[in-house]
């Protein structure tokens, strides 16, 4: 269902950066599949796509709100004028997706004002899929209202997870597995909360990822009506890297259970 939703002029501009960002990084994808057969292989390529596509998005930022700050992956923090409003920044999620030439990376911008996430835009640009969040107002994919899944059995729940570098990470996958439907490991988180939103997995948790990973995403869960909390039900999972678990409201209690009752088998392997 198709819908008109008036966006407001700081959406107009994240949805510009994001896209200009996103065919510039299209035309490189293309590039990093031809540079698969070498022997050097696409390394320094994607990083310097990666660059391209931030300062992109900085440019067409910057020109709209040439006063607003800004927190960047690659470029770390820029203190503007205005403090109190900035831009947060990964021009490329997924990136070990785009050096192997897999088709499931994105952009994602947030709008931070005193502190808190006002406005998010990820954009996917292999499948064309902009989605948007405004504070109070909802998300959309493209025009579309977006809505956590129904599903209220852990047991039928399609599960995304994070690092598997993560030491508790393997407790838990042994948890919970035979207890849900199945268990995905896509390599990009702020496409993994979007697909919390749009109902196609019904709960992600991932450990130590920062700011610019999480802050669009998270607010694109929330606004479709995804339970975001640290695991554990703290609220600091934007800054300071700590966890973040988003689920459908249902879902929620059962696999928070699930992963609390894994870090004691944790703790013991670690002994
Ligand atoms: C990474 C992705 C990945 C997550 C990593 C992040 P990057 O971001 O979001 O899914 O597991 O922890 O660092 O490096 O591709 O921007
Ligand atoms: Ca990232
Ligand atoms: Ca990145």
């Amino acid at each position: 269902m198709s819908q008109h939703v008036r966006r407001s002029p700081h959406m107009n501009v994240m949805v510009e950066a994001a896209e200009k960002a996103g065919r510039g990084l299209l035309r490189d994808f293309g590039e990093v599949e031809n540079l698969q057969v070498s022997r050097k292989g696409p390394g320094d390529f994607v990083s310097n796509a990666d660059l391209k596509a931030e300062k992109t998005v900085m440019a067409v930022l910057q020109k709209a709100r040439p006063k607003f700050s800004f927190l960047m992956e690659e470029s770390g923090e820029t203190i503007g004028e205005d403090t109190a409003n900035r831009w947060i920044v990964d021009p490329l999620d997924g990136t070990t997706n785009f050096l192997h030439g897999i088709p499931h990376w994105a952009v994602s911008i947030a709008l931070e004002k005193d502190g808190e996430i006002i406005a998010g835009v990820i954009y996917d640009p292999i499948k064309d899929e902009m989605f948007t969040a405004e504070k109070g107002v909802g998300a959309l994919m493209n025009n579309r209202r977006l809505r956590v899944s129904g599903r209220e059995n852990l047991a039928d729940a399609l599960l995304a997870v994070g690092s598997e570098k993560d030491p508790a990470f393997a407790p838990e996958i042994v948890s919970l597995q035979g207890n849900c439907s199945g268990i995905r490991r896509n390599g990009s988180a702020c496409l993994d909360l979007c697909y919390v939103a749009a109902g196609r997995f019904d709960a992600y948790w991932e450990r130590g990822l920062n700011a610019w990973d999480v802050a669009a995403g998270a607010l694109i869960a929330k606004e479709a009506g995804a339970h975001v909390s640290e695991i554990g039900g703290g609220k600091s999972f934007i800054h300071g890297r700590n966890s973040i678990i988003a689920a459908n409201p249902r879902i929620y209690p059962p696999l928070a259970k699930h992963i609390a009752s894994a870090a004691p088998q944790k703790a013991r392997s670690a002994s």
